[in-house]
């Protein structure tokens, strides 16, 4: 029977035979895909492979210490981290645009990851060790919507990847590509994978940085960094993970409520509580979560999180509403 096990023995014979000798980087966002991905390939060649975690400050609360000391205590992968917030803070300065914002984040992404990059090959030398290859967590419906078949693998599994410079050439590994999500959930807790990162509801690529309505700046992170963890807790608390496919918490930075709290009255921001169900993300409705649940969510947030004072649930489907507001 197709088992797991035999997913995961398979590809790693295969990731073996492709990389030989050779180096191989890996890029970890933090996401199931590429924490699976590494993990596949640490299994297959152990300390040739050497992870780059590129830290952005825009991942939510134990998201950075999940790669950090998870996936590395349950991999024994090689892991450079790069703290980046600070770079990535001033290049958002200012900025509100959500496509402005999109666009900084992918490129200032770009220019650390090449340079990270740069850095284990050089450390890697020339000769035998050199690093030639690169790990992916593409998917199979990713293969599939770029329309590469399994057909087309020899010619997809030779090119630059997209964004990084010619002089940094690297060949791809993809061990996921014929899997879909919920076997690379499986394949992951197969690797010994930690269960919240392996079952981890989709997050966006630029991350917090898009549930901040205005510009992003690190004390608004802060903010909105407690939000979203009290209303993780509590939705996971009340056995609801399975059922809501993604729950935005969105801080509205720019508006501010008259509230009263402790002593006396505030003048503090709102927080979205978007919770929907969905199958693809394409379509989605908003989440019946239990009225107990909202006000257990509600009561924590406006008691333990000083600079909000209001908490409001969004109630429109998508389509007319996106998933997220930016
Ligand atoms: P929307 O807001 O378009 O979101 O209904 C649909 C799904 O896509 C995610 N999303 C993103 N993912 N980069 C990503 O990697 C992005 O810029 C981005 N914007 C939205 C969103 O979380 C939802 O799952």
């Amino acid at each position: 029977t197709w088992t797991m096990v035999n997913i995961v023995e398979e590809q790693v014979e295969r990731v073996r035979a492709q990389i030989g000798g050779k180096r191989v980087v890996c890029g970890l966002s933090g996401g199931v895909d590429s924490a699976v991905a590494g993990a596949l390939v640490q299994r297959a060649v152990g300390d040739q492979l050497t992870c780059v975690f590129v830290d952005h400050g825009l991942l939510r609360k134990g998201e950075a210490e999940q790669v950090e000391k998870d996936f590395v205590a349950a991999t024994g992968a090689t892991l450079k981290v790069v703290d980046a917030q600070q770079r990535f803070l001033t290049a958002l300065a200012g900025v509100t645009d959500p496509e402005a914002k999109r666009k900084i984040i992918g490129r200032e992404f770009i220019r650390v990851f090449e340079q990270a990059a740069r850095e284990v090959v050089a450390e890697a030398g020339d000769g035998d060790e050199a690093v030639e290859f690169l790990v992916q967590g593409t998917l199979y419906p990713d293969v599939v919507e770029s329309g590469g078949g399994t057909g087309t693998a020899n010619i997809k599994s030779h090119h630059n990847v997209g964004g990084l410079p010619d002089d940094l050439r690297f060949t791809l590994v993809e061990p996921l590509r014929e899997l879909f999500k919920d076997e690379v959930r499986r394949v992951g807790e197969e690797l010994g994978l930690p269960a919240e990162m392996v079952w981890r509801q989709p997050f966006p690529g630029p991350g917090l940085a898009i549930r901040i309505i205005g510009e992003v700046t690190a004390e608004r992170l802060a903010v909105l960094r407690e939000a979203d963890a009290i209303a993780r807790e509590e939705l996971t608390r009340a056995g609801l993970d399975r059922d809501i496919w993604q729950c935005p918490v969105v801080l509205l930075a720019d508006v501010r409520s008259v509230g009263v709290q402790g002593d006396g009255r505030t003048y503090g921001h709102p927080v979205v509580l978007r919770p929907v169900s969905s199958e693809d993300a394409m379509t989605a409705d908003w989440s019946r979560v239990p009225y107990d649940v909202l006000a257990t969510i509600s009561n924590r947030i406006t008691n333990e999180v000083r600079e909000i004072n209001r908490v409001t649930l969004d109630i429109t489907s998508k389509p007319p509403g996106t998933i997220e507001w930016e």
